[in-house]
């Protein structure tokens, strides 16, 4: 009798367990096969990228916080390359919120510099001043010359802008492609 009960169990059981097995398999090869494979997100890659495509903002923290934030669930090429004005990152970033990023207050800030000096466009002759400095990388006293000089007569490029004392052509030389007049 014992023997019976107990010989029967595990193979109950074993059984049981089996045809689980059978069906997960089953199912995730029913899974493999409708889904595009998994993108493998390597962190010491996306460092190197964030940090190679940082050529304004050369705080390493600042590279790490991106990583560490915006590479959870999908790769840094996903931003990289494909610079926005800065009302449509906040929009992004709004909406990377709603997906799951949550960020410190001090990775926000991290990550806005390094949004701010590498990934943003402005437009020299309409962009509000609080855009404009971060992203020029100019102070208060410079970018408010830039706006009085604007207000009077529009700026036709870069070396009209750079005239303006305080405004350091460099930097302009490496925001070419994201500075629009
Ligand atoms: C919790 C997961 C998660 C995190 C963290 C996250 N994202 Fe995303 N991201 C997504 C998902 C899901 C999509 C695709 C759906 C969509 O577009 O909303 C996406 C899409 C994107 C896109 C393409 C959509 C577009 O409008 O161009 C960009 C760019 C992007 N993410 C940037 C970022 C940045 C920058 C960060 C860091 C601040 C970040 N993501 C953090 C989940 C995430």
């Amino acid at each position: 009798m014992a023997s019976w009960i107990y010989g029967t169990r595990p193979l109950k059981g074993g059984r049981v367990v089996f045809s689980f097995a059978a069906f997960a398999l089953l199912g995730v090869g029913i899974a493999a096969a409708q889904l595009p494979p998994r993108p493998v997100i390597d962190p010491a890659r996306e460092l190197t990228a964030i940090k190679t495509a940082s050529v304004l903002d050369d705080n390493p923290a600042d590279s790490m916080a991106v990583q560490q934030v915006c590479t959870v669930c999908h790769s840094s090429s996903q931003f990289l390359g494909t610079p926005r004005s800065s009302s449509r990152w906040e929009d992004l970033f709004g909406q990377m919120a709603r997906q799951g990023a949550h960020p410190t207050d001090t990775q926000v800030e991290q990550i806005v510099r390094y949004f701010q000096r590498n990934l943003t466009v402005v437009n020299v002759n309409t962009s509000p001043m609080e855009e404009l400095g971060p992203t020029l990388q100019t102070g208060d006293e410079t970018t408010t010359a830039i706006v009085m000089r604007r207000g009077q007569k529009k700026f036709t490029g870069i070396a009209d802008l750079a005239a303006i004392p305080g405004v350091d052509r460099s930097v302009l030389e490496l925001l070419k492609d994201r500075l629009q007049f």
